[in-house]
């Protein structure tokens, strides 16, 4: 029986929680922090996941077998190393392999030097301002422009023409908008196609990957506006076909984890490859060294068998590649957002009706907060409410998922109307 501790507390560490307390294989379960929709699947922990000496110590006073990191952060920020230096076994990379999500010209290098499929970029440093203006007045447009480090999701800059493209520049390398994430670029090709998240689970060596989904992250119905951290997502994803799906799995999973081993990186956890589906075949979009928000609330719900030991086995590096498969169902997630997201928003309204009970549904807590018995918004992303069907069976899942939604009452609550309307021409 495993102790299992989940770092984190949005929407894909309730829904990882939850999957985790269905296992045979648990004894107890805690979230740190948590959120109060987490509460339901184990114990929530009031340390900050920034706080990795606290965490390292309650990991072992409590005999924790196993810690499952949610988001980026930590690892980026090495607790992954800190907790194995400390013989406890994590599912999630150490510093060096989360750079692949931290440093997108790192990731970029990667893939170039052993031809996986991605966008051609090239680099420039904020040193390199006149070089970088040179390239840009002989770019084709639109091009992208991305800052290296992390910048909460905001460090991608599509540009339609040269004085967007200029602009851009000016604010990363001048005006210092992305402060030293900005230190460094890429401006790279424009790619056209849907997008597709796809979560590979790996020892490092051999991985499985779990059903692909399309997240929505413009903020906007039809993907207009701003990009959010995700406002939606739905799986199965039927434009990735099992053919396609195998092409991923051998021309950019395979390669990307040898490759990352083989500088020493050896990847343990989730890598989740953000792609985009082009004429020419799938191509490297991202890549995430953690599950996907909200994907995450949409494929594992998918999943039968025990999820705690595919983790587990993970990050034992014994993989065990039976220990899940998908259920032949689907699922849609809408999230129900603050008035203002992504841009600045009030928190703290009354969330009404989450007591009603709808058959095959699931509201996963991201950004909530209990006070007094009441539970408040307390964040951008306040809900995922989630259809869960048996069959595959889109449709129905997303009338599922809006007539729950229609039961759930916040000041200010906002949504996308067209979450999985994407798969609609492909089924
Ligand atoms: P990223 O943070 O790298 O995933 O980028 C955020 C979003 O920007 C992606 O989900 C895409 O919608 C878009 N994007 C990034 N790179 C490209 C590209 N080379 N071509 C087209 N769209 C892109
Ligand atoms: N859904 C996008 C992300 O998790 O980065």
């Amino acid at each position: 029986m495993i102790n299992v501790a989940v770092i984190g507390s949005g929407g894909r560490e309730h829904a990882i929680a939850l999957k985790i307390s269905d296992s045979k294989l648990l004894n107890r379960l805690f979230i740190i922090p948590g959120n109060p929709g987490t509460k339901s699947a184990g114990k929530n922990i009031n340390i900050n996941a920034d706080d990795h000496q606290s965490i390292i110590e309650f990991c072992k006073e409590n005999k924790i077998d196993l810690v499952v990191v949610g988001p980026e952060k930590p690892l980026v920020d090495g607790l992954a190393d800190k907790l194995r230096l400390n013989s406890i076994n994590v599912f999630g990379p150490d510093a060096l392999a989360a750079e692949i999500e931290a440093h997108k010209i790192f990731a970029k290098q990667l893939l170039t030097d052993n031809h996986i499929p991605t966008a051609r970029a090239a680099k420039f440093s904020s040193k390199e301002f006149n070089q970088a203006e040179k390239y840009l007045a002989d770019s084709v447009y639109p091009c992208v422009i991305k800052a290296d480090g992390l910048a909460a999701g905001k460090g991608v800059i599509i540009c339609s023409t040269f004085n967007q493209a200029y602009a851009a520049l000016d604010s990363i390398f001048k005006k210092r908008i992305f402060g030293s994430a900005g230190d460094n670029i890429l401006i790279e090709e424009f790619m056209t196609g849907e997008e597709a998240s796809v979560f590979a689970i790996t020892d490092g060596k051999e991985f499985i990957c779990l059903p692909a989904a399309q997240d929505h992250k413009r903020i906007g119905d039809n993907d207009s506006g701003k990009n959010t951290g995700g406002m939606g997502a739905y799986a199965p994803a039927p434009i990735v076909t099992p053919e396609l799906m195998t092409q991923i799995e051998n021309l950019i999973i395979k390669p990307t984890l040898k490759a990352l081993d083989s500088i020493g990186r050896k990847f343990i956890g989730c890598l989740y490859a953000g792609l985009m589906l082009t004429d020419e075949g799938a191509k490297v979009v991202e890549f995430n060294c953690r599950f996907g928000d909200p994907e995450t609330q949409v494929v594992l719900p998918l999943l039968e068998g025990d999820f705690l030991q595919l983790l587990f086995s993970a990050a034992i590096g014994e993989l065990d590649k039976t220990s899940v498969k998908y259920n032949g169902g689907c699922s849609v997630c809408v999230v129900a957002s603050s008035k203002g997201y992504p841009d600045s928003y009030e928190k703290g309204f009354i969330i009404k009706g989450l007591e009603s009970k709808i058959d095959d549904v699931i509201i996963y807590h991201a950004g909530t907060k209990e006070v007094d018995g009441n539970i408040l918004t307390d964040g951008g992303r306040v809900l995922g409410i989630t259809s869960v069907l048996k069959t595959n069976d889109l449709k129905t899942a997303k009338l599922k998922a809006y007539e729950a939604l229609n039961k759930i009452h916040f000041d200010g609550m906002y949504f996308r109307k067209d979450i999985s309307d994407k798969a609609f021409s492909h089924i």
